[in-house]
């Protein structure tokens, strides 16, 4: 009989009665488990080997265990100096045995909790003394780090690795462990003598120019055999969401906007009947441009109208705000706060011309906020602007439209709340349940425009209109329960990997 050389690396390490692990294998015959594996397999399937599967759980240092087995837990470099430096004697300045032990940023925090719990010594107004009893090289975790370092923590007390895994520095995870025995067709087979047969995985240009592949046998694919898994790239889950936002709107019927990320005062608030002395207009919320510092080309006869709607308001009974208005602040550029800009740049005409209704419209783009970044906050996210012209609109439009908007995603229990917005009048808050936390979370703010807006804008129907949260409806779709973990320098790479987009 011939076969593969791997195969038969694999028959030869085997036993009849025995069990012998992959791992075990890998181990005598120095072969990757992988390939291993591949053999084990194809030998399973001529009968000769019989594998038997079990479920185990594994503990692997994580990148900051290994960097620890390494340099230390700093819990030990800290009594090793403190030790040093007379601390069991007579209690020594916290700061220069820190400074001594090599610790800094986080390590420090590290360092020190640890040294407390495990009753290394004692802290105490930024002294530091040491136990003089305590031995770093019984240390238990650091035993248990080298055990799982060389594989064998199945000796180590249960509650040392968890705390292990408390602190980050190993963790847990499931592999499937397979042992293989020998058939009585495998022993058989040993018996009567196996050749080595030279096999190849891959045709190469060498094989194919030298005419050698006619003679040479090819190893069989396994589709069953595991694999690691490698990563390519995929779409960002923020970047999915958008796309399916932008299906979902197309099929309700919308056209796409777009505009300029900076853009004058004027199209992001004064168009929307926002007081030029509202406090959001103050540089504490916008990101101002200095250099251009203002647009040249706004509109005349349209600024007149804002500037009058602001003075004296519309209509017979208008009221306008009586505060100041100057054409120069409305002039200002800043990065949009909202896409509401855009809205405005096409319902004056002035991007594609007048528009007569019915019409939808929307876009899925960048606005830019001076906010506190948090769990729910980032200085530049994405919004979903939408925006229905037609003649008789009412808050039971906009509602029917969200919620078919929504229940696209697999979202049906959005809540509503009143809100006020200088623009739009009735106003309300969207609100949505987080699927892991529970939490009701802000999920956009919508209205219908005041006349305020419109007629100065030469709109005579009504225009119901919103800006929803893009990284929001991600977080409903995905579970995300931080932000953060969706995009920014702390995204969460596993995160990225594996999150599904549900809708
Ligand atoms: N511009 C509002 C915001 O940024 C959203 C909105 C748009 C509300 C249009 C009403 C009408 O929150």
């Amino acid at each position: 009989m011939q076969l593969p050389e791997v195969q038969l690396a694999v028959l030869e390490a085997a036993s009849a009665t025995e069990k012998r692990t992959i791992a075990q294998l890998a181990a005598e015959t120095g072969e990757e488990t992988t390939t291993l594996t591949g053999a084990a397999f194809d030998l399973a399937e001529e009968g000769l080997i019989e594998i038997e599967e079990r479920e185990k759980d594994s503990l692997e240092l994580t990148p900051e265990g290994r960097t620890y087995r390494e340099e230390g837990l700093p819990e030990l470099r800290l009594y090793r100096v403190a030790k040093e430096a007379g601390a069991t004697e007579t209690a020594a300045s916290m700061g220069e045995v820190i400074g001594a032990a090599d610790l800094k940023g986080k390590a420090v925090d590290i360092a020190l909790s640890n040294f407390a719990r495990k009753e290394y010594g004692k802290i105490d107004s930024g002294e530091l003394s040491a136990n003089a009893e305590a031995d770093p090289d019984a240390d238990e975790e650091a035993g248990a780090i080298e055990a799982i370092a060389a594989g064998g923590a199945g000796d180590v007390a249960p509650p040392v690795l968890d705390r292990l895994v408390e602190r980050g520095l190993a963790e847990r995870s499931q592999r499937t462990e397979r042992a293989v025995t020998l058939t009585e067709e495998g022993v058989t087979a040993l018996m009567e003598g196996i050749e080595a047969a030279d096999t190849v995985g891959r045709l190469t240009p060498e094989l194919l120019a030298s005419g050698e592949w006619h003679d040479v046998e090819f190893r069989t694919y396994d589709v069953e055999a595991d694999a690691d898994r490698t990563y390519g790239g995929r779409t960002h889950v923020l970047r999915e969401t958008a796309e399916r936002v932008k299906d979902v709107l197309i099929g309700m019927g919308f056209e796409e906007m777009d505009g300029p990320h900076a853009d004058a005062d004027f199209w992001i608030n004064d168009a929307l009947f926002m007081p030029q002395d509202h406090p959001a207009r103050t540089h504490w919320d916008r990101f101002a441009l200095s250099e251009p510092a203002e647009i040249d080309d706004l509109p005349e006869e349209l600024v007149e109208r804002v500037e009058n709607a602001h003075r004296e308001g519309v209509g017979e009974d208008g009221e306008g705000y009586h505060s100041p208005w100057s054409a120069e602040f409305a002039r200002q550029l800043a990065l949009r706060g909202h896409t509401t800009s855009l809205s405005m740049r096409y319902l004056s005409g002035e991007a594609i011309g007048d528009l007569e209704p019915p019409q939808r419209y929307f876009s899925v783009e960048k606005v830019y906020r001076n906010d506190t970044l948090d769990a729910t906050h980032l200085l530049e996210f994405f919004q979903i602007e939408g925006w229905v012209m037609a003649e008789d609109l009412s808050v039971r439009d906009l509602m029917g439209t969200f919620t078919e908007f929504y229940e696209r995603f697999g979202i049906t229990d959005i809540e509503f709340k009143p809100h006020y917005n200088p623009y739009t009048e009735p106003s309300f808050e969207l609100f949505g349940t987080h699927p892991v936390t529970g939490e009701l979370i802000e999920i956009g703010n919508s209205g219908l425009f005041r006349d305020e807006v419109l007629r100065p804008l030469g709109v005579e129907c009504d225009v119901m209109a919103w800006g929803l949260a893009l990284e929001r409806l991600a977080m409903l779709t995905t579970g995300a329960e931080d932000i953060r973990d969706l995009h920014g320098t702390l995204a969460d790479l596993d995160f990225l990997r594996n999150a599904e987009v549900s809708y």
